[in-house]
């Protein structure tokens, strides 16, 4: 920008009229120009250089930005600093520095600055008011730092502000949002609070006075009450996103009106109401529609059809109802579809989804859909996720699923598909398949193991629980070299515990739980590569499900890693003893053994397994004391001896007073003064033997006990597999 005096400003907004006119110089004052570039300032003004030498000062930690921010160099060849022609400065960039400290006001005194960002750095303190009603900055972005306190409200005869962009999302701001005065911003195109505490009515005053408004950001705030009808003044809006708010009531009529909106977003508040079917087709323009977790609705009207720039569809977490409407497969340029949690139901199949091949995910798990699986889902070549999880679907899968060849997250999960031998013939040549949930369906077929069953080379996830398949383990499990959870509970699998699932070298999840299996725990298993050590981690590709993995109704996992390391065997007919190598397991976090019949004594070595927060041994028939050390598990939080042949006293002492007599039940020679079995002389003595042991462990069974319950993700783990979808 040609700029070269104080009282010359082309092109530019002037600081002493407050208005955006622009200012075109005439031919004589163009030379004027000219003739002053010849011999421009020499070097910044002191003022302004105190000025930033006094924003440096009050920096607590400036990241050595003094070296370059030096007295006697000129201020306008400092780091992050930009001049004008005329050596004013013009921009202060200092994004992602690692300042800390206050941000001082007398930035404000820089009197031509335009453009100042301080986005991600450590900045806490408040935003000085000088620099929102400056009377030139125009840019403002404080974007991801620790500032706090509230937005001032502008002294009531403040002209019309220069300001255009103001980001200060991702900070500590709270209280109300400032009202009537900040109708000055007439100039606001974009407004960034999101991520921050503002409480009160979103705020809408501009949107009366400045017309220029595109983008509104509002997210994450504790904004509430009623969406304002003035919102519709704002009519050039293009982005309004007001996601996880408090907001309630209903959209109001207006916001239909901004025909420019390309996003838009309310998720995660309180809103009611249905989708206008006339009002909708107002916004041609739409790209973005989320009105997840809410209490909208309704059915989808048809107009939905007229939305053709429409990609994003996320209507989930609602209580929409009915059957889709097949007009949205005029909407051709849809790339995800998320309709779970309502009550949609009818055929999917109303919809051509071969309309739709950009399409990359559709979720409708949880809602009444019937029918089969529709065909032309397979025509959707760009699908990478499909979860029709917990619906009333029927029949076979069909042979065209190959052609979704980028396809890597399949949930059919609860429904009442048939034929699992088609159904793996099927999916095993999906290649590209990382994570296959297929449990509660093919009820009580057998589990097919035939060696042409290969493919499935990139699944990480399999889980098919819930099917009362009967058969064994089946072989080609063995082959599926990725795979790090593995779920087969709750089926009528018989024969023994395979040996091999010890190469399965990514293994860190195992619930074979609820079966019919037979034989002893295999000693290979002690050797499971993921459990042994914590170093095997860092190969795993540490993958991104498409879709979150609903392990209970309200606790999501993204990434496989997050689910933890298990090994659960209950609920099966096992014999023998509990393999003295278990303590080679160093790394398992849940040990659930019970309901079986395991003989023998706990071996002395599931003292190591000190990273163990879950342990169940209870319903076998073990004998011989517990081999509990005073000091080890330290991280132990549930754990159930109940029902046993256990005899002698159980440790008395720290955490251990603390345990609930319901996890030593049903062992009546077990003694303790938390029981009503309380040691003898004789007994007590063996305690202390015992707990002198030079081989004991040195951490402790330190037991929470009761937080069994209470402990909330540890709960969720243990109802993990029945919820999997
Ligand atoms: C900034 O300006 C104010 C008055 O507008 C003045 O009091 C203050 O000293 C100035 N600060 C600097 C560092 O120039
Ligand atoms: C910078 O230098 C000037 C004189 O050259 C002096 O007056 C001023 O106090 C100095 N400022 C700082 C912050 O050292
Ligand atoms: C501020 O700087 C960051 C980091 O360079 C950049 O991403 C952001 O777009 C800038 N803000 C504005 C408004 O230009
Ligand atoms: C802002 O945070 C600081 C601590 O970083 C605190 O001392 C101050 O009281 C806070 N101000 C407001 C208005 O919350
Ligand atoms: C802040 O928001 C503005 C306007 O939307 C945007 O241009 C800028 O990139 C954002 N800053 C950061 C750091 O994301
Ligand atoms: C607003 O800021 C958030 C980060 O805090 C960022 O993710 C988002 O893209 C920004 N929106 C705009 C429109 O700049
Ligand atoms: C969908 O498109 C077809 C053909 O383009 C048209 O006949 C039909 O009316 C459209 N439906 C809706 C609801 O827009
Ligand atoms: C699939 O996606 C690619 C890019 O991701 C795109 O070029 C292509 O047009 C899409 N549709 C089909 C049918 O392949
Ligand atoms: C798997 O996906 C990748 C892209 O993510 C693609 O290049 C590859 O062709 C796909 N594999 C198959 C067998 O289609
Ligand atoms: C479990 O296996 C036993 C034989 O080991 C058999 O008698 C029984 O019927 C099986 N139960 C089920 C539910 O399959
Ligand atoms: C526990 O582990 C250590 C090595 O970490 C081993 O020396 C010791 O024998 C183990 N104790 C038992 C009881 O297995
Ligand atoms: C437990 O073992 C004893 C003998 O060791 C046997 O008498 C008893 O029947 C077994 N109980 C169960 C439930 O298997």
């Amino acid at each position: 920008m040609l700029v070269s005096s104080e009282t010359m400003q082309p092109l530019q907004f002037s600081n002493k009229t407050h208005n955006n006119k622009l200012y075109i110089p005439s031919l004589g004052l163009t030379l004027v120009l000219l003739i002053s570039l010849a011999s421009p300032a020499s070097s910044c003004t002191e003022q302004e250089k105190t000025s930033l030498l006094q924003f440096l000062t009050e920096l607590s930690w400036d990241s050595g930005l003094a070296a370059s921010w030096q007295n006697n160099t000129d201020c306008c060849k400092w780091e992050g600093i930009i001049c004008r022609q005329d050596r004013m400065v013009a921009k202060v960039m200092l994004a992602s520095k690692g300042l800390e400290g206050h941000i001082s006001e007398c930035l404000g005194n820089l009197t031509r600055l335009q453009y100042l960002n301080l986005s991600h750095n450590s900045l806490s303190g408040g935003l000085p008011l000088e620099l929102v009603s400056s009377s030139s900055i125009t840019v403002l972005d404080v974007n991801f730092n620790q500032l706090n306190g509230t937005l001032h409200e502008l002294p009531s005869s403040t002209p019309a502000q220069p300001l255009q962009v103001l980001n200060i999302s991702s900070n500590l701001f709270a209280g109300q949002f400032p009202s009537t005065t900040w109708k000055a911003m007439e100039n606001l195109i974009a407004l960034n609070t999101s991520n921050n505490s503002f409480t009160g009515q979103i705020p809408t005053h501009f949107c009366s006075s400045s017309r220029s408004l595109v983008v509104l950001n509002l997210c994450l705030n504790k904004f509430s009450g009623n969406i304002l009808q003035k919102l519709g003044n704002c009519s050039k809006l293009r982005e309004l996103r007001a996601g996880y708010n408090n907001l309630s009531g209903t959209l109001p009529d207006e916001l239909f009106n901004t025909a420019t909106l390309e996003h838009l977003s309310f998720r995660n508040n309180d809103l009611h109401g249905a989708i206008d079917s006339t009002r909708t087709t107002n916004l041609r323009n739409l790209v973005t529609l989320d009105l997840g977790g809410n209490r909208f609705g309704g059915k989808i009207p048809d107009s939905i059809g007229q939305l053709k720039k429409l990609e994003e569809f996320h209507l989930d977490n609602n209580k929409f109802s009915g059957e889709l409407p097949s007009a949205l497969s005029n909407c051709t340029n849809l790339v995800a579809i998320d309709l779970k949690k309502n009550n949609f139901s009818g055929q999917l199949a109303k919809v051509n989804f071969s309309n739709l091949p950009n399409l990359k995910t559709l979720d409708v798990y949880f809602n009444s859909f019937t029918g089969t699986v529709l065909e032309s889902i397979y025509s959707c070549s760009n699908l990478t996720a499909l979860r029709v999880s917990t619906n009333k679907l029927t029949g076979q899968l069909s042979p065209r699923l190959i052609d979704l060849k980028y396809l890597t997250f399949l949930s059919l999960t609860t429904n009442s598909f048939i034929n699992i031998a088609n159904a793996l013939h099927i999916l095993k040549s999906c290649r590209n398949l990382t994570t296959l949930l297929i449990g509660s369906n093919f009820k009580g077929e057998l589990m097919p193991d035939d060696n042409t069953i290969d493919g499935f080379e990139n699944l990480h996830v399999l889980d098919i629980e819930s099917c009362k398949s009967f058969g064994g383990i089946p072989l080609w499990i063995s082959k599926l070299r990725k795979l790090e959870v593995l779920i087969l509970s709750e089926n009528q699998l018989s024969g023994s515990v395979p040996a091999w699932i010890q190469t399965l070298s990514d293994l860190f999840y195992l619930d074979i739980s609820n079966n019919n299996l037979t034989g002893e725990i295999p000693t290979t298993l002690m050797d499971m590569p993921m459990l042994k050590s914590e170093k095997n981690e860092a190969h795993l590709d540490p993958r991104v499900f498409e879709l979150p993995i609903y392990a209970a109704p309200s606790l999501q996992y993204w990434v496989p890693m997050a689910l933890r390391k298990v090994l659960d065997l209950s609920n099966n007919k096992l014999t023998g003893e509990i393999p003295m190598e278990i303590g080679q397991l160093k790394s398992l976090l849940s040990l659930d053994l019970s309901f079986n019949h395991l003989t023998g004594h706990i071996p002395q070595s599931s003292c190591n397994l000190t990273n163990l927060q879950m342990l169940d041994l209870s319903n076998n028939n073990l004998t011989v004391a517990i081999p509990v050390a005073p000091n080890a598990l330290h991280f132990l939080s549930a754990f159930n001896i109940s029902n046993n042949n256990l005899e002698g006293p159980i440790p008395s002492g720290g955490q251990f007073d603390t345990f609930q007599n319901s996890s030593f039940d049903g062992n009546p020679k077990l003694c303790g003064s938390v029981l009503t079995h309380k040691c003898d002389s004789a007994e007590a003595h063996q305690a202390i033997i015992l707990s002198r042991k030079p081989t004991d462990c040195k951490v402790a069974f330190v037991i929470a006990f009761n937080a069994f319950f209470g402990v909330g993700v540890l709960y969720d783990q243990l109802v993990l597999a029945r919820y999997f979808s």
